[in-house]
């Protein structure tokens, strides 16, 4: 199984400051929203992961989780209740992997996104599990706090162009080429773990 992570990130890879996103960005938040709901399989939805510190965070729209149209976990230690909303608690990533290969979640979920926050991003990208990272780099440095990796100094990871994603279809929804938006450019970049052979 494979777990995509999806984030927005300024120049320096900032997706954070004072607990909150410091850009106010509708068509960028639409993007990720569509791109996480699109599901091809009409008795499945996609699942999301997320750390118990973004549960409770503000999405850009003001809304706060869980995500409609998709399955929404948390991987938390302290959490001991599922609160309303969430679809399950997980105390570790090992535990997240089983329940979701379950009999149960297994027949429901079609794709699994990881999106962050920061905890999450990293404890996933330095997995197995760790799939395709989608990250809309906004060129700009808005003083954030809170980081993700550099994954174009990761040697653990490389860009993949959009030229070669023809088999993905899903792929296909994701917006090609640099965005304007109130001032900004935003483009979002695709970037895969390479697989080492184990000598
Ligand atoms: N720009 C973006 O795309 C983007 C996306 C998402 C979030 N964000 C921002 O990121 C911030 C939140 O990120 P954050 O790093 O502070 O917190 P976080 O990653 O959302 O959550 C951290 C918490 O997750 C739990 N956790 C972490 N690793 C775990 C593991 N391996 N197993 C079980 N539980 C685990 C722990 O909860 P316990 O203490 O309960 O164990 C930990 O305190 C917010 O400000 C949000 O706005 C930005």
């Amino acid at each position: 199984m494979k777990i995509h992570s999806v984030v927005a990130c300024d120049d320096n890879w900032g997706i954070a400051k004072n607990g909150t996103l410091p850009w106010k960005l509708p068509r960028e938040y639409k993007h990720f929203n569509d791109f996480t709901s699109a599901c091809s399989e009409k008795t499945k939805k996609n699942a999301v992961v997320t750390g118990r510190s973004n549960w409770k965070s503000r999405a850009p729209d003001g809304s706060t989780l869980p995500l409609a149209n998709r399955h929404n976990f948390i991987l938390s230690t302290s959490m001991k209740t599922t609160p309303e909303g969430s679809d399950g608690v997980a105390g570790s990533l090992k535990e997240f992997i089983d329940l979701v290969e379950s009999d149960e979640w297994s027949q429901k979920i079609h794709r699994v996104f990881n999106i962050g926050g920061s905890q999450i991003y990293k404890c996933i990208q330095d997995s197995d599990y760790c799939g395709r990272c989608y990250v809309t780099k906004i060129k700009a440095n808005f003083d954030c706090d809170l980081f993700i990796c550099n994954l174009d100094e990761d040697e653990n990871f490389r860009r993949v162009e959009r030229l070669t994603l023809t088999s993905e279809e899903w792929e296909k929804i994701i917006p090609v080429g640099i965005q304007y938006e109130n001032g900004f450019e935003w483009e979002v970049l695709i970037y895969e773990k390479i697989q080492k052979s184990r000598q």
